[in-house]
């Protein structure tokens, strides 16, 4: 059977790709940013996922005003990266696993979570971000992703918007019907996004350490206590982009509960201020 062997949190901002994409990483703004990130790359390389389920949300790109759906979960073969505005982000396609998402599909539709199901799209900054913050550039005479890549799109971005506690419930339906996939695989599922940041209006440049580092605690701990927090209070708290912070929710209900009840254990935790306009944060849980 499948495993959910462990859970990825980390912000997706779009000027991270362009600093990789475009040779400025090395730079002292830039260096700070990604040292963060090179504990969970070589824990990444010492027990890589043979699949991983990467919650994220859509900016407008392959959705937009005409169709935004709630859930939405890739069922198809590949996702090329999108053009955002200043053409594809030169990273590879990501590869599908177009059996795992329909027996993921089945199980979770099947427990009253109506996914929309996705074919064909183009994946923005929300997907390749995290991709390449936690697997780097893959070189250029094995160009691929090192694993298939599952995306769950939630929709953040036109209000209503899902609540936290849909969320979290969203991802234990996932793991349960990650576990009972018949094939043996190790499969992460990573949540992206937030942490606060608002870029629009008289707040624009809003950061909140406080609440950050509060939602951190509580989502690795107390989840449900993370899950209650009412959309407002993102807003007010974290900024009108914050609410990104949903998506890590789902991760966080996909982790496996212990049998001790206790709290996973946090591998990886990292938090940085300023990424372009927002804070960044970023975690890793193990069950
Ligand atoms: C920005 C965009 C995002 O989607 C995000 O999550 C964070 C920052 C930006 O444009 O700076
Ligand atoms: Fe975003």
């Amino acid at each position: 059977m499948a495993h959910v062997s462990a859970t990825v949190y980390t912000s997706h901002v779009p000027a991270i790709g362009a600093a990789l994409d475009h040779g400025r990483a090395a730079e002292p703004y830039w260096a700070a940013v990604f040292a963060g990130y090179e504990a969970s790359r070589a824990w990444l390389r010492e027990d890589p996922p043979d699949a991983i389920v990467l919650v994220f949300n859509d900016h407008a790109t392959a959705f937009g005003p005409d169709l935004v759906p709630t859930f939405a979960i890739g069922t198809g073969e590949s996702y090329a990266p999108a053009d955002e505005g200043w053409g594809a982000r030169p990273v590879p396609v990501v590869q599908g696993h177009p059996e795992l998402a329909a027996h993921i599909a089945q199980s979770v539709i099947q427990d009253d979570f109506d996914l929309t199901l996705v074919n064909r799209m183009d994946v923005d900054h929300g997907l390749t971000v995290p991709l390449s913050l936690l697997f780097g550039q893959p070189p250029a005479h094995d160009f691929r992703w090192p694993c298939p890549v599952i995306p769950l799109a939630v929709n953040v971005v036109q209000y209503p918007v899902p609540s936290g506690r849909r969320c979290l419930a969203l991802g234990r339906a996932i793991r349960k019907a990650i576990e009972s996939y018949g094939e043996d695989l190790n499969v992460q599922v990573w949540g992206t996004g937030g942490m606060s940041h608002q870029l629009q209006g008289p707040r624009a440049g809003l950061i909140n350490p406080v609440f950050d580092h509060a939602f951190m605690d509580m989502l690795t701990t107390v989840p449900e206590a993370a899950a209650a927090i009412p959309h407002v209070d993102y807003v007010r708290e974290a900024g009108s982009e914050g609410i990104e912070l949903v998506m890590w929710l789902v991760a966080r209900g996909a982790m496996p509960e212990r049998a001790d009840g206790r709290a996973p254990t946090c591998v990886h935790r990292f938090y940085h201020v300023p990424a372009s306009n927002t804070a960044l944060g970023h975690l890793v849980l193990t069950p």
